[in-house]
């Protein structure tokens, strides 16, 4: 039978939550996760340029790895650089945006929080989500600017400052007109990472939506409807990950990266 290989994209360590829940989904398919940890954080890049870095990594990615399917587990990509990916690239790929139409469907006080990248919040595609399916409800989006770093931080070792993640998840708890927040979307693939800490530092207890399992639903279905390209025989190698920049506490991360089940690692140099 021939092992699907499926290449799971992000700028740092947070697309491990998605490749968590595709390899629930996937037991079988081979994954390399690449993160572009040369540019790392993407939320504080300007439009222009991160679509034309991420268009030029995922590029060398492809030639390197020549996946089935790409899974972009970053929503600072996702809603920026989806688009000119298809348009460069034959390789069918799934996106992952903030779950703003599932958090309308859950929410009982019609208060929403949006926690993203400073990035993700400040992008049209974020804005019309929230126009089309949260138009009756009072959003709360904000762009953590911290957030993210701090999640790479916590799998390195460093445990997070109470006092720091509490005052940047306080913008999306919020009251109005005798209602509060009692949805937060982690609009972030870092974010999840974060959630027992998140839980101990929140002014009071909402439902966290993480799209880790519908983004792994989404992606066996477009496996199965994409021809495989590998051959039909042999052990797949174990899953691996490539890493844009072996500098900036890479081989710290490596143990992270190891313990998540991606025990080989490769560097394919693409400097900022
Ligand atoms: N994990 C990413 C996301 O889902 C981006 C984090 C960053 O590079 O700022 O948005």
């Amino acid at each position: 039978m021939t092992t699907p290989r499926i290449l799971i994209f992000d700028s740092g360590m947070g697309g491990l939550t998605v490749a968590r829940a595709v390899r629930t989904q996937l037991p079988a398919a081979h994954l390399i996760f690449a993160a572009d940890n040369a540019a790392f954080p993407y939320g504080a890049w300007g439009e222009e340029e991160l679509v034309k870095r991420i268009v030029r990594v995922m590029g060398e990615l492809l030639e390197r790895t020549a996946p089935d399917i790409v899974v972009v587990a970053c929503n600072t990509a996702s809603t920026l650089a989806l688009a000119a990916l298809r348009e460069a690239y034959k390789v069918p790929f799934v996106g992952t945006v903030p779950a703003i139409k599932p958090a309308a469907a859950q929410t009982k006080s019609g208060v929403i929080g949006v926690l993203a990248t400073p990035g993700t919040a400040s992008r049209e595609y974020t804005h019309a989500l929230i126009h089309t399916y949260a138009y009756h409800c009072k959003v709360f989006l904000h762009g953590a600017k911290r957030l993210a770093e701090i999640a790479e931080q916590k799998l390195k070792g460093h445990a997070p400052n109470p006092e720091e993640l509490k005052a940047e998840i306080a913008p999306v708890f919020r009251k109005r007109d005798g209602q509060q927040t009692d949805v937060v979307v982690l609009g972030c693939t870092h974010y999840p990472l974060l959630i027992e800490d998140i839980r101990k530092v929140a002014p009071w207890e909402v439902t966290y939506i993480d799209p880790a399992p519908a983004i792994a639903r989404r992606a066996a279905d477009v496996l199965d409807e994409t021809p495989l390209k590998g051959p039909a025989d042999g052990a797949p190698p174990p899953n691996s990950v490539i890493l844009t920049s072996a500098r900036g506490g890479a081989s710290e991360s490596l143990g992270a990266y190891s313990a998540m089940g991606f025990p080989t690692a490769e560097f394919l140099e693409v400097p900022r």
